[in-house]
């Protein structure tokens, strides 16, 4: 629409005021709609003088890096760097069972690893910089929409953020100062602007996805075996749920791998004693509350049948029917 297109133009020339034309940013991708919106804008302001970080921690889903690094790249042509966690996530993980802890665990490597490709990325930008006395060399883009600017107070001071302790040698003009293109937004606003500038639709309607990813979502401790367990039951279910067009109908619908808890079945002509998994499909505004949505029968069905024939260790598939409250959307 006219509108979008003006947010665009407007986004567009502030960005570049603000970057001036020497200086240089740096984005983190999260797979999500608002850091890919956010780093498109500011890729058309700037072009290759933003470089995007994504940190892939292996709590992914199928195929959802590749995604991130084919799709969003050929989108926008911006300079990615993945930086390859996976190891170092599930080795921190490793015995852990406690859905905090995970969290914390998650949270406390991803900082360190973002923080990590971040002084590597500053040390190029000071390597490269042609910036003149009083030019800002460097800008950390955000995807923060209206409602987070709102639920965090929406006062000032969040305009400079210092260098964090391992960014350490750099100098101090080295600050990084936040661009945040969709503060004014709301999520669908950002979506209209994603189709603005192209982006493909697997990127601008995306479901929501959690931070900590697929770690959240194996009830008890988090390994290769069991990631590997969801990711294709996963892939199913979304499969089937993307045939049957019910993409748009659902709020999201994540898959649980009940990991600690096995039952009895027979499948073919033997005995077996495998996972059950979790559907957790649910209709919702803005997560605060949801429903458990009622898919059609057809449709479970499907995905029940091609989930236990198709991924050993997994001999049941139930339906979460439970609204939030009193349950929450993810199971941890
Ligand atoms: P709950 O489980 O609290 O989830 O009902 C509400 C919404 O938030 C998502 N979610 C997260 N998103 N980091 C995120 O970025 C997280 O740690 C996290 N935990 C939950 C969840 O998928 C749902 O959309």
């Amino acid at each position: 629409t006219w509108t979008m297109v003006n947010i665009v133009e407007e986004q567009i020339e502030a960005i570049r005021a603000q970057v001036g034309e020497r200086g240089r940013a740096i984005c983190g991708l999260s797979g999500g709609v608002d850091s890919a919106v956010a780093a498109a804008i500011v890729q058309r302001a700037i072009g290759d003088r933003l470089t995007c970080v994504y940190v892939d921690h292996g709590l992914m889903r199928q195929g959802e890096t590749e995604q991130v690094e084919r799709d969003f790249v050929a989108a926008t042509g911006v300079d990615l760097k993945v930086v390859d966690a996976e190891e170092r996530f599930l080795s921190a993980l490793a015995g852990i069972s406690d859905p905090e802890e995970k969290r914390k665990t998650i949270g406390r490597e991803f900082i360190r690893v973002f923080e990590g490709a971040r002084a590597e990325i500053l040390a190029g930008f000071v390597e490269q910089s042609t910036a003149e006395e009083g030019d800002k060399v460097a800008f950390l883009v955000q995807g923060t929409l209206y409602p987070d600017v709102v639920e965090s107070g929406g006062g000032a001071g969040t305009s400079n953020i210092k260098s964090h302790h391992n960014v350490g040698g750099l100098p101090d003009d080295m600050d990084l100062e936040l661009v945040e293109p969709l503060r004014t937004l709301f999520k669908d606003e950002v979506r209209q602007v994603g189709e603005q500038l192209g982006l493909p639709a697997e990127i601008v309607h995306r479901q929501p996805f959690p931070g900590p990813g697929l770690g959240i979502r194996i009830i008890g401790e988090v390994t290769r075996e069991r990631l590997d367990i969801l990711r294709q039951a996963d892939a199913i279910a979304r499969e089937e749920m993307t045939r049957a067009g019910l993409d748009r109908d659902v709020w999201q619908m994540p898959v649980v791998l009940l990991a600690d808890v096995r039952s009895v079945g027979v499948q073919g002509d033997g005995r077996t004693y495998g996972h059950p998994v979790v559907l957790r499909p649910v209709t919702s505004e803005d997560a605060m509350t949801a429903d458990w949505a009622r898919l059609p029968y057809e449709v479970m069905e499907k995905i029940s049948t091609r989930i236990t024939n198709e991924v050993a260790d997994v001999n049941r598939v139930t339906v979460d029917i439970t609204s939030k409250p009193p349950g929450t959307i993810e199971w941890e």
